[in-house]
């Protein structure tokens, strides 16, 4: 029987997924580069479903039903290009080309549009979990056109995590490149989220005066309430290890310098180019490239200023509250921004993204999964055209009652000299937002000043120019 789906590119994430759909009663056509890599599948895995493997790019095609649904679990970027040349000219009318791997939406849509014309449908798909959520249910966004989605999708939903309510982590985000760049910003808020918890866990330790398995503790609390998701409860378990060679907290011992792949970065390049300010999400690329310049790091260590004085066991679980309420807070923002990068690019390339159904699909097997997703559907499930989340009275309430710890946490940082930028620029998008007025109208003064830039008046329609030079009289332009 010839098989209902294709993976090509066998390491681990590809590997998995094969394994996924396999387990779910599929026949899965396997392919790799390099065939010891499927022999090693079949032989350690064969006995969880059925598998048919393949040695040539020719046998794998010749392998699969049609239309044909072949995945593509290759790097992003160039590897990815050759493989589709390879299978592309194998490949006939109707065909889907599935792209699991982390592109970049834009090369989304480049290919899709080529292979358009070759009638072939190619889904851009966002997969997110790591190795575990590819074996045991990722979450899934698939872009591409709707038509591929309808023989894609039940396919997809079997091997999808599933959210508490039962509903699977997959829907058809939108065309083209879509999947790929709500998979962009996923990513985008996974560093966010990681920088705020990063700070929380830098205060707890420096002010809070807690060791990390104490710290591990308080967020094992924090876990049970509002914050429960997946990135708190393996901080706690990342906090709670211990280095075997030296018998010290694992956090310790590994170097300090954070990196990165790019789907971070390409979340702010997008945000600077679609006008977003996505400002926490930014902080959060940045701090990773700081605690990557050691020269720089070295030379600053003299500079002067305070030093964290840690507090007493009494005031450190007040303080411990407080910073619960700031990483709450903080990470209400940082989905309010993410949210808009998504509709700004939703309307930038006309997509018609559903705001609460990509909340509802990153409920599960996703590395942001957690509770308070289920609130971010709800809230776009009242009210789809939402300006923003903290229009929703219930997170605005939230953020109202949390923000008095909020600025506590960020005075005594600030005093004490503890680093905590997503905090910070989560608060001041708050408070910018919450303002009457901003001194961009200064901008604008400046602008005209010194380059006739021009600008509006709050009581007059019109565009106008003060002659600065001059006598400063105002004329219209
Ligand atoms: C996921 C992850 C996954 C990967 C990131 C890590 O959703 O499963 O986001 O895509 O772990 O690429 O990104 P960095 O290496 O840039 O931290």
């Amino acid at each position: 029987t010839p098989a209902q789906i294709g993976v090509t590119g066998l390491a681990v994430m590809g590997r998995n997924l094969a394994r996924n759909f396999a387990r779910n009663g599929y026949a899965v056509a396997l392919h790799n580069r390099t065939p010891a890599r499927t022999r090693e599948l079949v032989e350690e895995f064969g006995h969880e479903g059925t598998f048919a493997p393949t040695e040539s790019a020719e046998d794998f095609v010749a392998a699969l039903e049609r239309p044909r649904r072949l995945v593509i679990m290759v790097k992003a970027g160039d590897p990815t290009d050759a493989v589709i040349r390879e299978f592309a000219p194998l490949l006939e009318q109707g065909d889907v080309i599935i792209d699991g791997g982390n592109a970049h939406f834009a090369d989304t849509r480049r290919r899709e549009r080529e292979l358009r014309e070759q009638g072939i449908h190619f889904v851009g798909t966002g997969i997110s979990g790591g190795e575990e959520g590819a074996l045991h249910g990722p979450s899934i966004m698939p872009g591409g056109s709707a038509e591929s989605y309808e023989s894609l999708g039940p396919m997809l939903e079997s091997i999808a995590a599933k959210a508490a309510d039962g509903a699977p982590c997959v829907t058809h985000v939108g065309p083209d490149g879509a999947g790929h760049f709500v998979k962009m910003v996923h990513n985008g808020i996974e560093y966010a989220d990681m920088q705020l918890i990063g700070e929380a866990y830098q205060l707890l330790r420096d002010v809070g005066g807690y060791p990390p398995d104490e710290i591990a503790g308080i967020f094992r609390a924090w876990n049970t309430g509002r914050l429960d998701s997946y990135l708190i409860e393996i901080t706690a378990e990342v906090l709670s290890h211990v280095d075997s060679a030296t018998g010290r907290p694992f956090v310790d011992v590994v170097a300090d310098q954070a990196e990165q792949k790019g789907t971070g970065r390409w979340t702010v390049q997008l945000a600077l180019e679609l006008g977003v300010p996505v400002s926490g999400i930014a902080e959060a690329v940045f701090t990773r490239s700081l605690s990557g310049h050691t020269a720089l790091r070295r030379a600053s260590q003299d500079l002067d200023g305070p030093k964290p004085q840690a507090l007493g066991p009494g005031e450190a679980a007040t303080f411990a509250d407080r910073v619960e309420q700031a990483l709450y807070a903080s990470k209400i923002v940082s989905y309010t921004q993410g949210f808009h990068e998504i509709a700004a690019g939703s309307a930038e390339y006309d997509w018609n993204v559903d705001l609460g159904a990509v909340a509802a699909i990153w409920r599960g097997g996703c590395i942001i999964r957690a509770a308070f997703l289920d609130r971010i559907r709800a809230a776009y499930d009242a009210q789809p055209d939402l300006p923003s989340l903290l229009a929703d009275d219930e997170f605005a309430a939230e953020i109202a009652e949390a923000q008095d710890d909020w600025r506590a946490v960020l005075v005594t940082a600030t005093e004490q000299g503890v680093p905590t930028p997503g905090f910070a620029a989560a608060l001041a998008y708050y408070d910018a937002l919450r303002a009457e007025r901003l001194p961009a109208a200064l901008t604008q003064g400046q602008r005209d000043y010194f380059g006739a830039h021009t600008y509006h008046r709050t009581d007059a329609e019109g565009t106008f120019h003060t002659l600065w030079a001059g006598d400063r009289t105002e004329v219209q332009s």
